[in-house]
């Protein structure tokens, strides 16, 4: 991937929605679009990510990925958010299927990626990824299931050191994406993520609730789960962590 071009803003709706017009406008594969707060910012499942200013880091980035990359990215982004974490703060968090992250129970951080196809082609896909980084700026709701950098560190962290670390992760674990080294990046996705297999998990599937015991991620990104008539495969959707 090209070197990233970052595109600042002190306030916008949503960075996924500016890199997503940007994209639709030809923008390269590698722009960053970052801002200190976000008046619209959402995350998946239609829920509001909550971005008062200078609280979090809110980025997104538009990648321009094969077909056979694209289901696997929110994975890799995850991966790349844990290793550009540690090695600018020394924390290293925990990954939650599909998109979380985590410190012990309280969630760090997200990624919300969103595609445009068109032609038979993936057009664009807009990587956005939120972390928490003081402790006190969140609404009481918020605050009581989140948790942030300074908080757990009990420090003044460099917000622009953890974005570059991250983004250059990023870089690199698409870079293994596209050149066939998937089955690495799933393998560091599961030794990030080792916590969270063998927790019982409660899901809704054609109006059905079904509930397992998480084992594993297969070679597309699904998690499977054990269930009392085997092993199921979930692709997408809400998962309760019971
Ligand atoms: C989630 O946990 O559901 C995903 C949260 C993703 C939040 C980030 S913040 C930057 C980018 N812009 C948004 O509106 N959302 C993502």
């Amino acid at each position: 991937m090209n070197p990233f071009s970052i595109v600042h803003y002190q306030e916008t709706t949503s960075t996924n929605d500016v890199a997503a017009r940007m994209a639709e406008h030809g923008a390269v594969e590698g722009t960053v679009v970052t801002a200190d707060a976000q008046s619209a910012g959402r995350g998946r499942l239609g829920r509001t990510w909550v971005s008062p200013p200078g609280a979090g880091i809110y980025a997104s980035i538009v990648l321009r990925p094969p077909v056979v990359v694209a289901p696997l990215l929110t994975l890799a982004v995850g991966v790349a958010l844990v290793e550009g974490i540690l090695a600018a703060t020394g924390l290293s968090p925990a990954l939650k299927w599909p998109n979380d992250l985590y410190v012990g129970p309280r969630k760090l951080g997200g990624i919300l990626a969103e595609g445009a196809a068109g032609a038979g082609a993936i057009q664009h896909v807009i990587v956005g990824f939120g972390i928490n980084v003081l402790p006190a700026a969140f609404p009481a709701e918020v605050a009581a299931r989140a948790t942030s950098l300074e908080g757990e560190l009990g420090r003044a962290i460099d917000r622009d050191a953890v974005l570059s670390s991250c983004l250059a992760r990023v870089a690199a674990r698409y870079d293994d994406l596209r050149e066939g080294r998937a089955p690495m990046v799933l393998a560091q996705w599961r030794t990030h993520a080792a916590t969270m297999f063998g927790r019982p998990v409660e899901w809704e599937s054609g109006g059905t609730v079904c509930r397992g015991t998480t084992e594993d991620i297969d070679d597309g990104g699904a998690l499977l789960v054990r269930t009392g008539t085997g092993v199921t495969r979930v692709v997408a959707g809400e998962m309760k962590w019971l």
